[in-house]
């Protein structure tokens, strides 16, 4: 029996919590099974899986929003089945049909309702997808065998500070990922690279890592778990990389700022143009969007300085985004379902 234990669905943080079921399905003999419901929350799995040893895993981020219509919309699903089927065979693991994805997502969703939260706390349901190895090997060389799951969990801002800005900082000394390495890929190695640096950051009262591009150190990268922009001269600026996540938060907020009015430009942006940005930013599924008031350049002692509230650009992308994703506003692109 499922006792609801008293949720306080306004002060929710960004943290594990048990809902009632997830999916799995696994991938056996060069094809896929059905989807399995489990009450579980522990996985069984070779000592010798490929994940355990070798990082053959991804996951993906996404979430479901209940609306003052009490309707509950999920974000962009399609692109994150996209997203997953892009790092499966990024690093050789068998990809996730779409289909099989997005109805994954649907039950998961749909199983643990009572935990989406109610529309006035600005909460979500957050739903983490994960397709693991599970099959074993020794050499270095794929699984044959694969395990995709998908739980969900109520969570509140990634940032503790939510939409109010935060700082952030810049060390050379670490790279999240190598240029042509698996930064473009959401899979877990790139997350276990970012700890020290973010361990320090966090330390030393920093919220995530700007990162610079790990060959030449000139250029922004990624923001710790998100994509940075920046705002000047109404327009919507974010670093062309090849080594930064694709995040969906990211291209909607393009297409928001474009569809504004905004010139977008998805660009290089060299450190020193920190001090031209009227406006900063991380976005992601996780922060949402995170204003940004102060950059400290810790290698060189300079910091970039930006308002210490939201600015009105932030705060409209801001504001159409949670509209679309809450159903208070049409939603003219189709991104909710
Ligand atoms: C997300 O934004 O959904 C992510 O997956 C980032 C993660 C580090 C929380």
């Amino acid at each position: 029996m499922h006792h609801m234990e008293t949720i306080d669905w306004k002060n929710l943080g960004f943290g594990y919590r048990k809902a009632d079921y997830n999916i799995r399905c696994w991938y056996r003999d060069g094809k896929w099974g059905e989807l399995e419901v489990s009450d579980s929350e522990q996985v069984t799995m070779h000592m010798a899986a490929t994940a355990l040893h070798y990082g053959q895993e991804a996951f993906e981020g996404l979430k479901a929003f209940r609306g003052k219509d009490n309707k509950v919309r999920v974000f962009r699903m399609d692109e994150n089945a996209k997203r997953l089927r892009n790092s499966a065979n990024g690093i050789m693991m068998a990809p996730v049909p779409e289909d099989l994805f997005m109805d994954a997502i649907r039950k998961a969703v749909k199983m643990n309702e009572k935990y989406v939260p109610p529309f006035e706390s600005g909460a979500a349901l957050y739903i983490r997808p994960l397709l693991v190895g599970t099959g074993p090997q020794i050499g270095v060389k794929p699984a044959e065998e694969y395990l995709f799951m998908v739980f969900v969990m109520p969570v509140g801002p990634y940032f503790k500070e939510g939409f109010k800005p935060t700082d952030l900082v810049i060390y050379r000394e670490y790279d999240r990922a190598a240029p042509h390495g698996t930064g473009i890929y959401k899979v877990g190695g790139n997350y276990a690279a970012s700890l020290q640096a973010g361990t320090r950051a966090h330390k030393e009262g920093y919220s995530a890592v700007l990162y610079l591009d790990a060959k030449e150190k000139k250029y922004l990268d990624e923001c710790g778990p998100a994509n940075f922009f920046g705002i000047k001269n109404n327009t919507y600026v974010t670093p062309k990389s090849t080594s930064i996540l694709p995040s969906i938060t990211n291209m909607s907020l393009r297409q928001l700022a474009a569809d504004m009015g905004m010139t977008v430009e998805e660009r290089k942006i060299p450190v020193e143009e920190l001090a031209e940005f009227e406006e900063v930013g991380a976005c992601g599924t996780a922060a949402v969007i995170s204003p940004i008031k102060r950059v400290y350049d810790a290698d060189i002692d300079k910091e970039y300085t930006y308002g210490k509230e939201p600015g009105v650009v932030s705060q409209k992308l801001y504001d159409k985004l949670r509209a679309i994703q809450y159903g208070t506003e049409p939603d003219p692109y189709g991104w909710t379902e």
